[in-house]
């Protein structure tokens, strides 16, 4: 076993969001000091002496600065993002401001802060609308199928840049499709959980075939930690589960888990979206000792258990 953790400056971009949320909990946890950059409050770490927040918009360079004057960092984990794909085709330019606009000032003032180690959330959707699963970090990725995915593969190039010019070790982390308690509610397994819950319908795009690399958020943070850790050039790492799931399974499952029949109606396949991703974890393993421990089936029975409690929590808080 390694010895005692050697507590870490950190500022978490975006955490007050799902996997940010996580993050910091799991930052504070273990010992470390962590100031979190959002335009809005994580309510979870207000109490705690180890978190601090900076209400701030990534893309005002007056708040990212503040931000990196809070303390001198030894990694800065940049989350913050329009995190959707589908919404990326309405507001193309929206997701550009923030998603590449928003890294690009984050990126040059973390140089001039010397901050040790710059992490930056990326997605799987870099891959592009592809078989020939699973997806290695080697394969190309000049195909990008929506205005969200092209972003991501933006901050990857100028996190690329800004370690040539100023050697910053930085790592791109490549999440496939993170669930878990607290997932964005516009996502399919919180969305779908809720509208079985509520008997309701449940819209599926495309024929139920569209499959998905399910990664369950305490993997991804133990891949965040574990990243957070290892400062090393330019690096590129999947975060996923290596388990392609078909969606009309994982409408199944989610059923099952709720004792409940889903009702499913079919509405054409969404621009877009892509019709697989599965990770190959080869390079994670290797080099981060990253393993995911928890499959789609337990983590569904885990996702249901918490919206359980969170709807019985907000029914007796009315
Ligand atoms: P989220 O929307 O829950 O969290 C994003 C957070 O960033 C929010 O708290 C939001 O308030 C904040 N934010 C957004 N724009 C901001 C701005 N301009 N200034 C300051 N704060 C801002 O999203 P998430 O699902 O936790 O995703 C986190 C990151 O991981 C994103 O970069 C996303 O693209 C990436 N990612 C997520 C997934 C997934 O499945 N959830 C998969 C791949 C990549
Ligand atoms: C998710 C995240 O939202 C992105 O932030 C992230 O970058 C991406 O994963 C990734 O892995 O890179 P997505 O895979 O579209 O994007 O996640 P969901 O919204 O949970 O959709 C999962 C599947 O369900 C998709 O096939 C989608 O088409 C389908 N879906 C979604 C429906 O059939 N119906 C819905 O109402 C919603």
């Amino acid at each position: 076993m390694s010895g005692a953790h050697m507590s870490k400056n950190v500022l978490v971009t975006g955490a007050a969001g799902f996997i940010g949320s996580h993050l910091v909990e799991a930052l504070l946890a273990r010992g470390d000091r962590v100031v979190g950059l959002d335009n809005r409050e994580l309510e979870l770490a207000r109490a705690h002496a180890g978190y601090r927040w900076v209400q701030g918009d990534i893309r005002k360079a007056s708040d990212v600065e503040q931000a990196l004057r809070e303390d001198t960092f030894d990694t800065v984990v940049h989350l913050a993002a329009r995190a959707g794909v589908r919404p990326s085709l309405i507001d193309p330019a929206g997701y550009c401001d923030t998603n590449v606009r928003g890294t690009a000032l984050l990126l040059d003032a973390a140089g001039r802060a010397r901050v040790g180690h710059f992490v930056f959330a990326s997605s799987s959707s870099v891959y592009g609308a592809r078989d020939g699963a699973p997806f290695r970090e080697s394969d190309a990725v000049d195909d990008p199928a929506s205005p969200y995915a092209a972003t991501k593969r933006a901050g990857e190039l100028l996190a690329r840049a800004f370690h040539h010019l100023n050697g910053t070790p930085m790592t791109c982390l490549r999440f496939f499709t993170v669930y878990g308690p607290r997932q964005r509610p516009d996502m399919a397994i919180h969305r779908f959980t809720r509208l079985i819950d509520e008997g309701r319908p449940v819209e599926i795009y495309g024929d139920g075939g569209s499959q998905r690399d399910y990664t369950y958020v305490h993997d991804v943070v133990d891949g965040l930690l574990r990243t957070v850790d290892r400062p090393s050039g330019y690096r590129v790492y999947n975060l996923g589960t290596s388990q392609a799931v078909p969606l009309h399974r994982l409408v199944e499952l989610i059923g099952a888990s709720l004792g409940r029949t889903p009702h499913v109606v079919k509405s054409p396949a969404q621009p877009g979206d892509v019709p697989l991703t599965c990770a190959d974890l080869s390079l994670a393993r290797s080099e981060l000792g990253y393993e995911p421990v928890t499959g789609i089936e337990d983590g569904i029975a885990k996702f249901a258990a918490w919206y359980r409690e969170e709807t019985a929590w907000l029914a007796s808080s009315r």
